[in-house]
């Protein structure tokens, strides 16, 4: 992003909050349960957690489908209310939307009648409304770049491809860089060779913006390459199971962090830790 920085020096930064009475925690769940009613019958998403991410920390949530990756990320965007317990955002309670994050979901929701480059502009155009359009542009070019989708701005989300439309979320995303990035398996329909020139371009942003982030995958080997912490929930009702920190330097070459004996060593831990919980959550 090597026109970035000017251009986003304009725009209001975040608020400055201080991280005392948070002792650094950027999302705090505590207690926090949750139970979704289907057809009069109650079942349990969530068991209680506690789980915290602190500021500037890159955090993945891995685990069997159905455990509640989905529904964390919810709670933490305030799309969900928990059932018990509370949710906490940079120390104050999540009550109704989250607008300081920024929350690439599991499905693409992107609008058809809109070019991708239109697409990504949307968030600019509501929440910077005094941005002039030779602004708004230059910015959506250089999101355009940055998730290698060149030649395609013009392009309608029915002529894109599944990868391409996840591209195209996620660009719309990083364009406000929200100060919290929620991520619900962002990469999975992606190629291998993509996925890891997407990491590096994550890695890097995330780092010089200073993001903290909460990335759910079933990926481990690319939770391990991205991360400071791995959190592995159990099969439903999700509960934490393990939680390792990732003692890699940063930044780190995504691809080549693979072959250290730390990437192997604790990809063997945690896959020990997940085995289990896969094939408890294989009852479909
Ligand atoms: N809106 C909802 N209504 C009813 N059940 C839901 C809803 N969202 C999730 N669930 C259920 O909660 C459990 C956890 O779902 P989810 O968080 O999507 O899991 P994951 O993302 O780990 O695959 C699943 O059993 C799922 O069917
Ligand atoms: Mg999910």
């Amino acid at each position: 992003m090597p026109r970035g920085d000017t251009m986003l020096e304009n725009r209001p930064k975040p608020t400055p909050v201080s991280a005392a009475n948070t002792g650094g925690a950027m999302v705090r769940m505590q207690d926090v349960a949750k139970d979704f009613s289907v057809r009069g019958k109650e079942t349990r998403a969530l068991q209680p957690i506690n789980l915290t991410v602190n500021r500037r920390e890159f955090v993945s949530l891995v685990g069997p489908s159905g455990c509640g990756k989905s529904t964390a990320l919810n709670l933490v965007a305030g799309l969900l209310t928990p059932t018990s317990g509370q949710v906490f955002y940079d120390g104050q309670l999540v009550q109704g939307l989250n607008e300081r994050v920024g929350y690439i979901t599991q499905k693409d929701t992107l609008l058809p009648w809109r070019t991708a480059a239109d697409n990504i502009a949307v968030p600019l155009e509501l929440r910077c409304r005094n941005e002039s359009r030779k602004v708004i542009r230059e910015r959506v070019a250089e999101m355009i770049e940055l998730v290698g989708l060149r030649g395609f701005d013009k392009h309608y989300p029915g002529e894109l491809s599944g990868g391409m439309r996840k591209r195209v979320a996620l660009a719309r995303t990083l364009i406000y860089e929200p100060e919290t990035l929620l991520m619900d398996e962002p990469f999975g329909a992606l190629d291998a060779q993509l996925k890891l020139l997407m990491h590096d371009q994550l890695q890097r942003l995330t780092q010089q913006r200073k993001m903290t982030v909460m990335f759910v995958t079933h990926d481990l080997a690319e939770a391990i390459a991205l991360s400071d912490r791995v959190v592995v929930f159990s099969a439903r009702p999700g509960r934490i199971r393990a939680e390792r920190e990732i003692p890699l330097d940063r930044p780190r070459d995504v691809f080549k962090v693979r072959f250290a004996d730390t990437f192997s060593r604790l990809h063997e831990e945690l896959w020990n830790e997940l085995k289990d919980e896969v094939v408890k959550g294989t009852d479909v």
